[in-house]
């Protein structure tokens, strides 16, 4: 590893890291699941969902032979009720393909699955070598490498989308594995340490390669378009 942001990362996250029960399985069903949820609802009112749901349902074949009001009734609370309909609509897909998509492509496949979903849950289920990129990996890139790019335009979204990627690569080990580990580590860096509105800057580890914060530009970053 020839990178010291991943490995920085990575460290913090041993130490830091969240302890969260769809981290303590590598079944690719229990995963997308957690990321179904994760969409649009935070980590704290998602976790007794993701609980019951693997309760009730332990297997997609399960949940695909459920009805849609059923699968709604325990998404209640949760909103964004396309979620539902989608996770249930893409359990049939699983079942139909005979099982869980392995590859990015086929992952995306799945109803309800963009390119985020699809990288969080190739790496984290599978190894895949696809970097995350969301709101989290936005702000910590942007402040630690010092980019005004918007991260909403056209130009910002393929800039850190190609230097997510380029920082993923050296942080896999030997085998080329590693990328589930290093998505989390930068997903609950954003989450935890390098917080929207007040960063822990002067804990932070990697503070001193932090080009905004040796600028006092951590506040101006990442820079969003008004549309
Ligand atoms: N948000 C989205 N996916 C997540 C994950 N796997 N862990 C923590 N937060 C997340």
């Amino acid at each position: 590893m020839t990178n010291d942001f991943a490995l920085t990362l990575l460290h913090w996250f041993r130490e830091n890291g969240r302890d969260l029960p769809w981290r303590q399985t590598r079944d690719p069903y229990a995963i997308w699941l957690s990321e179904i949820i994760l969409q649009q609802t935070q980590v704290k009112q998602g976790w007794a969902y993701w609980e019951r749901f693997m309760r009730r349902w332990p297997t997609v074949e399960q949940l695909a032979e459920a009805s849609e009001d059923e699968v709604l009734r325990e998404w209640q609370g949760l909103g964004y009720y396309s979620r539902a309909r989608n996770l249930h609509f893409a359990a049939k897909q699983i079942v139909a393909l005979g099982g869980f998509p392995t590859t990015i492509e086929g992952i995306k496949g799945l109803k309800g699955v963009g390119d985020y979903t699809a990288a969080a849950i190739g790496s984290i289920a599978f190894d895949l070598p696809a970097a995350v990129v969301d709101g989290n990996v936005y702000r910590v890139l942007s402040r630690h490498f010092g980019i005004s790019t918007p991260i909403n335009s056209t130009e910002g979204k393929k800039e850190f989308a190609l230097l997510a990627q380029d920082l993923l690569l050296p942080a896999l080990d030997k085998k080329g594995m590693g990328a589930g580990l290093y998505n989390q580590a930068i997903m609950d860096f954003g989450a935890i340490q390098c917080t929207p509105a007040s960063p822990d800057c002067m804990n932070c580890p990697l503070m001193e390669s932090c080009v905004a914060f040796r600028k006092g530009r951590v506040a101006e970053l990442p820079v969003k378009l008004k549309t």
